[in-house]
């Protein structure tokens, strides 16, 4: 089953992650087969394969694509991928490769194409330049405004570069509500099949999110307890230091519950709620996903709040800015084993730290107990359970000390951006978004969106670098 490869080339790599993560007969076995596709020389990454990536230039592209290619190379299994960047004067290729990463290893890789993006016949210039073989994939990577995918697309589908060997790779937000995200879909899929579209939520893809679903389906520890009669909340936050820095134009149009919670928090809430059968397949995955937002109930308005950091609207040239830089809902499951157990959904830019972190409590019996188990998705990767323990001496005192699993130093994790492009490649389908579910996080937080489109006065200032729990209580 290669598609337990990624878990295991993580535990096969090294020998101390290996021991912490394989527990089950079902993760040692996968690890066994990764071994021996390895010893067989049937290297992923090895299919011809050229990457088109329309705003080369662009942040995300310089900041995250472009290492991540480096990175992947690196590893010498991706020696017939090619990469085609799109811009609209020439590219100084080996300008952008010093800029975004010091160095020049990319630029035998690399060739680029100047084109204007809403001119038809230069798609059908595109289409010629690529040369597509038989024998050869295509990705289309669109890491451009939003506002510029649709005509896009529309100009891909025009030129017939939606033949079945392209794969077209889009960057968030899929739509801004409902209505415009079934718009979007339906408009992408006039031209491409849905296998061909791999919709990026690049949380998924963080190797402490993959990480949920081994360390709930793996360990018995966790298996027994994960229901309503041991657990009592949980919270999904994802907080940020930074404030919008120089991505003004798109946030105003976003604003936090579409930029992370819809889909970012969405996705970590699902596979924490997901049911992990037996027979546990990764292919299943986005199935399982989806099953547990479907048993989400919409949003109640009552239970959302949004604030704004003090200076945003200046920093945004809005002065009246209505774009909320924080955003918490808290939901509720229909499932039998959710019933009643709070899920509280928070975000924000400009608050005191950076961390992404899934927080289980768990039912306490009395007071003096600990109940927190907490998943670490980043900056620091592991998990983390909270025990009471005695108090080294002769009195009986009690202390909390804290159970944690990281990662030994020095152990590499993957960039969730190299995750993204290694498994576009090998079509391998399981860590991107569905339409489904695109459809069922906007009509989660429909209610939500209605009514703060209708109530400017929900939105509350708060003060920069404050603690999210002075917000969220
Ligand atoms: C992006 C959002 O999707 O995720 C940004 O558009 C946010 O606003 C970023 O800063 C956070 O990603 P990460 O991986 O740094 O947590």
């Amino acid at each position: 089953m290669v598609e337990g490869a990624r878990l295991e080339s993580v535990c096969a790599s090294n020998g101390t992650v290996s021991s912490n993560l394989i527990l089950s007969t079902k993760f040692i076995q996968l690890a066994v087969e990764l071994q021996f596709l390895i010893g067989n020389k049937r290297i992923l990454g090895s299919m011809k394969t050229k990457l088109v990536i329309f705003g080369i230039t662009g942040d995300l592209s310089t900041r995250k694509l472009l290492p991540a290619l480096e990175q992947i190379i690196s590893t010498g299994n991706f020696d017939e991928l090619s990469i085609i960047g799109v811009s609209r004067r020439t590219l100084d290729i080996e300008q952008l490769l010093d800029s975004s990463l010091g160095s020049r290893g990319l630029a035998s890789r690399m060739t680029g194409f100047s084109m204007d993006v809403s001119n038809a016949e230069d798609y059908l210039r595109l289409k010629d330049f690529i040369e597509l073989g038989d024998d050869e994939q295509v990705l289309i990577y669109l890491s451009v405004p939003p506002v510029a995918t649709p005509h896009i697309v529309e100009f891909l589908g025009q030129a017939g570069l939606n033949m079945p060997q392209v794969k077209l790779l889009l960057e968030k937000p899929f739509g801004v509500d409902l209505d415009s995200a079934h718009q979007m879909i339906d408009h992408v899929a006039k031209y491409y099949a849905e296998s061909q579209i791999y919709r990026i939520d690049h949380y998924l893809a963080k190797e402490m999110t993959q990480n949920i679903v081994a360390f709930r389906g793996g360990n018995a520890l966790f298996d027994h307890v994960w229901n309503r009669s041991a657990i009592e909340k949980i919270q999904v936050v994802a907080l940020e230091k930074i404030g919008i820095e120089n991505r003004a134009q798109f946030y105003e149009q976003t604003g936090a519950l579409r930029d992370v919670l819809q889909g970012h928090l969405m996705q970590l809430l699902a596979l924490t709620l997901m049911e992990i059968p037996r027979d546990f397949d990764w292919n299943d995955l986005a199935g399982l996903r989806l099953r547990a937002l479907e048993q989400v109930q919409l949003a109640d308005p009552a239970l959302a709040i949004r604030g704004q950091y003090d200076g945003y609207a200046d920093e945004a040239g809005n002065p009246g800015s209505l774009t909320e830089t924080f955003a918490a809902v808290e939901l509720n499951s229909t499932s039998p084993t959710w019933q009643g157990v709070p899920l509280i959904l928070a975000t924000g830019k400009s608050l005191d730290k950076k961390t992404t972190e899934v927080r289980v409590y768990f039912r306490k019996h009395h007071e003096a107990q600990t109940n927190r188990l907490i998943f670490k998705i980043q900056p620091f990767e592991g998990v983390e359970i909270e025990l009471y323990t005695k108090k080294p001496g002769y009195d009986r005192q009690f202390e909390i000390q804290r159970l944690a699993f990281e990662y030994p130093e020095g152990v590499k994790l993957p960039d969730a951006y190299e995750q993204v492009l290694v498994d576009a490649i090998n079509t391998k389908k399981n860590l991107f978004a569905t339409s489904h579910e695109v459809l069922r996080a906007w009509e989660i937080l429909q209610p939500v969106q209605q009514a703060w489109g209708m109530d400017p006065s929900s939105l509350e200032p708060y003060t920069k670098g404050i603690d999210l729990y002075r917000i969220i209580g």
